[in-house]
């Protein structure tokens, strides 16, 4: 088992197969945060130095000691009232707002498998071969009990955690802030890695050296958001793609969060991630809990790469549920750039007619089927299909669709609601907003209170039958707008809206992957507004972004790679010039940049050439023969988009026996140097066939040195070998 405990010097030791974290309950029973890091052999303890600071004071209970201070010592669970003024994990109030809070050790289990948490996602294990922590921390006075989860997938180098924020005494208490993860380092030099962006221009890496200062980032917006995203690396200061050490937090949460990082006086570093403060303020009547949701945390001292593999490697096998979390996904054509909202049925059975003459899988109409909805200021909250728009009734749609043996897929925005629909005439009170006060509208929209359960039950009970009596074989779940009125008819304390919106959000999903156990969900919020671990727990894809212009997407889907899977990454191929910002791109540039994640269309075939069809028919043939290694092969960023005069990329089977490489060149000039593309991941001293050209390449050179790129090339041209390896 991975993990174990030593009874004398009451020590935890974590093991993953290539990582070990420490932690002790030491003399005074504070949980102190020992190691995390390289396997280690033995114990770590001796890293805890003490000293007599000025200004760091010294709890009761450490009695003439002036060398013990929680405000230098590192730890599991900071709390707001000990002396430690670093960013606090919790804080919890009780009702006269005192924020006094203590924890101290009072038991633990440790259990073979993985936990799980009530009504939220968390990584799962099907295979049991993982290990679960349990340590009970305690405040007697203030009458609160603190569960810290942690769980240990050995395979995949992650160590989760998560807790359980308990009233175990008579009064009520508030929490107002609860983190799922603190990670304290006694020294070092890092940077700090985020990904930041905004709707159409989603995971920008940004990469900063810690000084001594809290450097914040999060998202207030009551979804993880475009801004930023619930992923972060605290990395040494020379670690590199390859090389080096990183520790990476990612949030298994679709809501607000914060991530967190603090040089300290001492120049400590302390790494948290958890919910957001703000909007918080949760009432804990006795006996009730609140759950700090699921963190993945892994360590990798092998670069970046190797830390992108452990949390995507982590997504795919312990995160994404179903059938879809092994099964290749279909190729599918969108109505969206194709139509926008101005279709009728005959138009949608054109598009199928296309679909299937070109090799797709699946049609997937989008917005506008419902209510009277001819545009975006109408209709949201009335799942009910616009018969008159449709020329006939969807059932009647869907199976022209299936008879082509193709699937069929429908867009559904659940969480939201216009003020000109049936629902919101009947029901104003059905979405969030302050009484008295005109709400702030987002897309004309207002967002529905999914804390209540009668909410929640309308709309399921509405998309439910649509999909049901429609034999729906895909949804594409949208998001449009944040949330801003924070104030929910039914609850006696505002504080708890976000929150439990969130619950509610995910027993919808939780409700619709039991119904609908073949259903394929796309998470989508106006693009990638919302792409993190808690929605691939429930939507195995998600729509990447808005901005489908291949240029673009070259950066978006490489800072995506740092946390996910290219499998889970909806990427499609649309029209040149591009709708969103007019570029020209290649068809073919276009092809093999939507390649690199789930693929599909979003445009109208009707419009292209001869030509231009002949060459999606065999971009799609193509993507089929590649789609296993997408799926299965291992990610590797080759160089820097935001950067580089040329974005490389490859995907390569896990036994290196397959690979592919693609380039596309970001920048050209008169007589410029000759571009190198450097392969990674194949046998090293073995030779490998180029697909395209029959050629055979020494490996060691493809990855010393690298392919040679033509020398008059083009802007945005690009390149791509298929390799297997041979004999020779
Ligand atoms: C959002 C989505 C788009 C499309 C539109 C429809 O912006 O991200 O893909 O579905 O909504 O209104």
């Amino acid at each position: 088992m991975g993990i174990t405990f030593d009874e004398k010097s009451r020590r935890f030791a974590l093991e993953t197969e290539n990582t070990s974290y420490q932690i002790m309950v030491d003399k005074h029973n504070r949980l102190i945060h020992l190691y995390y890091g390289p396997k280690l052999h033995g114990a770590a303890d001796y890293l805890i130095t003490c000293q007599d600071r000025g200004f760091s004071a010294n709890p009761y209970d450490a009695g003439e000691d002036r060398t013990y201070s929680l405000d230098a010592l590192p730890q599991e669970y900071p709390t707001t009232g000990t002396g430690d003024f670093r960013s606090p994990a919790l804080t919890v109030v009780d009702e006269q707002g005192v924020m006094g809070c203590d924890l101290t050790y009072q038991k633990h289990k440790i259990v073979a498998g993985k936990y799980a948490l009530k009504g939220l996602p968390a990584a799962y294990d099907k295979e049991n071969t993982s290990a679960t922590l349990v340590i009970t921390l305690e405040d007697q006075v203030l009458g609160l009990e603190v569960d810290l989860y942690y769980g240990v997938l050995e395979k995949t180098d992650v160590v989760t955690r998560a807790a359980v924020i308990r009233n175990a005494g008579e009064g009520c208490l508030r929490v107002e802030k609860a983190l799922s993860a603190n990670l304290d380092f006694v020294s070092g030099e890092y940077d700090l890695i985020t990904f930041h962006g905004r709707h159409g221009m989603e995971r920008n890496t940004d990469r900063q050296r810690m000084i001594n200062r809290e450097i914040r980032v999060g998202s207030r917006r009551g979804a993880s958001s475009h801004q930023y995203n619930p992923l972060a690396v605290l990395a040494e200061r020379d670690t590199t793609e390859m090389a080096g050490g990183c520790w990476g937090m990612q949030f298994v949460y679709s809501g607000g969060f914060v991530c967190s990082t603090e040089k300290d006086q001492y120049d400590q570093v302390r790494f948290q991630m958890g919910l957001a403060e703000y909007g918080l303020s949760y009432p804990l009547e006795k006996g009730e809990e609140l759950i700090a949701p699921e963190v993945i945390m892994s360590y990798s001292n092998s670069g970046l790469r190797q830390l992108s593999w452990n949390f995507a490697d982590t997504i795919k096998e312990h995160v994404i549920r179903g059938p879809w979390q092994t099964k290749i996904r279909p190729v599918l054509l969108n109505s969206w750039e194709a139509f926008y909202m101005d279709f009728d049925g005959e138009k949608l059975r054109g598009l199928a007619d296309e679909a299937k003459d070109l090799g797709m899988d699946m049609l997937v109409l989008d917005d506008g089927w419902f209510g009277h909805r001819e545009d975006d200021s109408t209709s949201l909250g009335d799942w009910f299909v616009w018969e008159e728009k449709l020329g006939g009734s969807l059932r009647d749609l869907v199976d022209y669709v299936h008879e082509k043996d193709l699937l069929f897929g429908l867009w559904f925005e659940p969480e939201m609601v216009s003020e000109d629909s049936l629902l919101y005439r009947k029901h104003p009170d059905y979405a969030l907003q302050i009484p008295g006060k005109k709400p702030v509208r987002g897309r004309y929209q207002l967002v529905l209170d999914f804390s209540r359960q009668e909410v929640v039950d309308a709309i399921y009970e509405q998309v439910s039958k649509v999909i049901e009596e429609n034999d729906i074989d895909y949804v594409k779940w949208d998001y449009n707008r944040s949330i801003i009125d924070v104030y929910s008819a039914e609850s006696a304390c505002q504080g708890k809206v976000l929150y439990d919106y969130i619950l509610g959000l995910y027993q919808f999903l939780e409700r619709l992957h039991d119904q609908f156990p073949n259903l394929l969900v796309e998470g989508c919020s106006g693009g990638g507004g919302r792409f993190d671990a808690g929605m691939l727990y429930y939507t195995p894809q998600i729509w990447c972004s808005d901005n489908t212009d291949a240029i673009d997407r070259l950066k978006i889907q490489y800072g995506t790679s740092f946390g996910y899977p290219a499998m889970s990454m909806g990427a499609h191929v649309s029209v040149s010039p591009n709708e969103q910002c007019g570029r020209e791109v290649s068809l073919q540039t276009r092809s093999l940049v939507a390649m690199a994640g789930t693929y599909g269309y979003e445009l109208d075939p009707g419009k292209m050439t001869e030509e231009e069809k002949a060459q999606v028919r065999g971009e799609i043939t193509r993507q089929k023969q590649l789609a296993p290694l997408v799926m299965d092969g291992r990610y590797y960023r080759l160089s820097d988009p935001f950067t580089a005069p040329v974005t490389a990329w490859g995907f390569v089977s896990r036994d290196a026996g397959e690979a592919f490489f693609a380039a596309v060149v970001m920048e050209v000039s008169c007589n410029m140097p000759t571009r190198y593309v450097r392969f990674a991941g194949l046998e090293p001293h073995r030779f490998y066939r180029n697909e395209s050209d029959g050629k055979v390449y020494a490996s060691d050179a493809l990855m010393a040195v690298g392919m040679p790129l033509p020398f008059k090339t083009g802007e945005y041209q690009s390149y791509s070998w298929h390799l297997e390896l041979c004999g020779e």
